[in-house]
C-alpha cells in the first residue's frame, strides 16, 4: 500500500516508511515530513526530549513555541484546557487544512512544546502523507499522539516546500518523509482565541474574511502594536529570509534602481507579476522572474523561487510590492519580513 500526495507527480511513500518514521518519532527522534502548507520538522509534541532535538536542529531560541499537528481522529480536547465553541466552529469549517488555533494548553501537557507560555498551537494537516504519519504514529499513543513541528529549516531562513528544500537545510542528518510540493506553499494560518478574543497573528491560505465568515466577527489583525501578543517566531520583523539581499518595492520604485543597476553593469532579479514586468522582463543585465497574478498561486512559488535566486548568481533580489489588499496580506507579511531582515543593509542602494 502507498500513500500519495494531490500530486500526481509526487512520489509515492509507502506503508512500510510511514510506520519506520511513526518509530523513529516514538523513540524520540525527528521526523522531516510533508504538509500542504510546507514540510514540518516532527518530534513527539509530549516528549521534552524530542522538542529539545527540534529546537537545537533549527538553532531555533527555546522559548518560541511550536505547533501540534493532529491526525484527522485525533482529539483536540486532549490537548487544552477547554476548547470554546469558536475553536469548534473553525474546526469544522477548516479541518484538515492550513489553519493553526492557539489555545489555553491543558495542564498535563508539557510546557516545552509552547515555550513555557500557558498555550498550545493545534493544527490538523490535510497532506495525506502527514495524515498517515499522525494516525499511525496516534496509534501507538492510545490515539492522543500529538506531533510537535515547526517548519523544516533553519531559524529564520525561507520555509521548505520540497523535500530537497528539507535536505539542503539539514542535509542527511534528518529522516525526511518525500511527499512532493506542498501545495499551499507558506506557514499556516495562525488565530489566537485563547485571550477572549479572535486575533490573526499569522496571515495565511485561510484569510481573515475566511474566518469571519465562520465566526460572525472580524479577527483582530496583526499590525505590531498588539503588547500583549504572544510569542510566535513567523511574527518576528525579520523572518523567511534568503541570503542574497532583497527589497520590496512598488514597481515605479523599482524603475530607477533597475536603471542603475545597469548602468552599473550589476546583475540583479526582478520579480514581479508578468503584466507588470515590461521593458524590464527582457532587459540585459537583469534576471527576470514572471511572478504569478494570483494570491494562491504566487504563495506556492514563493519560497521554491526565492531559494532558485539563491542559486542564480545575482547580486540582489528586487521584487515587485504587491497591492495592499487583504488578498495580498499573507505574501505581503512574507515578503516584507524577507526584506526586512536587510533593513539593515539596504538592499535597494548598490
Ligand atoms: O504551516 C505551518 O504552520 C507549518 C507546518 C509544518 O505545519 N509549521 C510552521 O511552524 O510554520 P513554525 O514553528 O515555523 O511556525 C509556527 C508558529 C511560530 O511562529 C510559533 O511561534 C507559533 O506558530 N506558535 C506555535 N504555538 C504557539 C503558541 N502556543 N502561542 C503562540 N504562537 C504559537
Ligand atoms: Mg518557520
Amino acid at each position: 500500500m502507498s500513500i500519495r500526495s494531490n500530486f500526481p507527480s509526487a512520489p509515492a511513500v509507502t506503508a512500510e516508511q510511514i510506520a519506520h518514521a511513526a518509530e523513529l518519532l516514538d523513540a524520540g527522534q525527528l521526523v522531516a515530513f510533508p504538509t500542504e502548507t510546507v514540510y514540518g520538522l516532527g518530534g513527539d509534541a509530549e516528549n521534552p526530549e524530542a522538542v529539545a532535538r527540534i529546537y537545537a536542529a533549527k538553532g531555533r531560541p527555546a522559548n518560541h513555541p511550536v505547533i501540534v499537528h493532529l491526525a484527522p481522529h485525533g482529539d483536540p480536547n486532549y490537548w487544552v484546557e477547554h476548547l470554546p465553541a469558536d475553536a469548534q466552529k473553525l474546526i469544522d469549517a477548516f479541518w484538515p487544512g492550513p489553519l493553526t488555533l492557539i489555545l489555553k494548553r491543558a495542564a498535563h501537557i508539557p510546557s516545552a512544546v509552547s515555550g513555557g507560555q500557558d498555550s498550545v498551537g493545534l493544527r490538523c494537516p490535510s497532506h495525506p502523507v502527514a495524515q498517515a504519519l499522525l494516525d499511525v504514529f496516534g496509534a501507538r499513543r492510545g490515539g492522543h499522539g500529538g506531533v510537535a513541528a515547526p517548519s523544516a529549516n533553519r531559524f529564520g531562513h525561507v520555509s521548505p516546500t520540497t523535500a530537497q528544500h528539507v535536505r539542503d537545510e539539514f542535509g542527511d542528518t534528518i529522516h525526511v518523509l518525500d511527499g512532493g510540493s506542498s501545495d499551499v506553499g507558506i506557514e499556516s494560518t495562525i488565530l489566537d482565541l485563547s485571550r477572549g478574543f479572535p486575533a490573526l497573528l499569522r496571515p495565511g491560505h485561510v484569510t481573515p474574511q475566511d474566518l469571519a465568515g465562520v465566526l460572525g466577527v472580524a479577527p483582530r489583525l496583526p499590525d505590531g502594536s498588539d503588547a500583549t501578543a504572544p510569542r510566535a517566531s513567523g511574527t518576528l520583523k525579520a523572518h523567511y529570509a534568503p541570503r542574497t539581499p532583497l527589497a520590496l518595492l512598488p514597481f515605479d520604485a523599482l524603475e530607477p534602481i533597475l536603471s542603475a543597476a545597469r548602468d552599473a553593469g550589476e546583475r540583479v532579479a526582478l520579480v514581479a507579476r508578468k503584466s507588470r514586468g515590461g521593458r524590464w522582463a527582457s532587459a540585459d543585465g537583469v534576471h527576470f522572474v514572471a511572478a504569478p497574478e494570483d494570491p494562491h498561486a504566487y504563495a506556492r512559488e514563493l519560497y521554491g523561487l526565492l531559494r532558485a535566486l539563491d542559486r542564480a548568481d545575482v547580486s540582489r533580489i528586487l521584487i515587485e510590492k504587491l497591492p495592499d489588499t487583504l488578498e495580498w496580506i499573507a505574501v505581503n507579511d512574507r515578503l516584507g519580513r524577507a526584506a526586512a531582515a536587510f533593513e539593515a543593509r539596504d538592499a535597494s542602494a548598490p
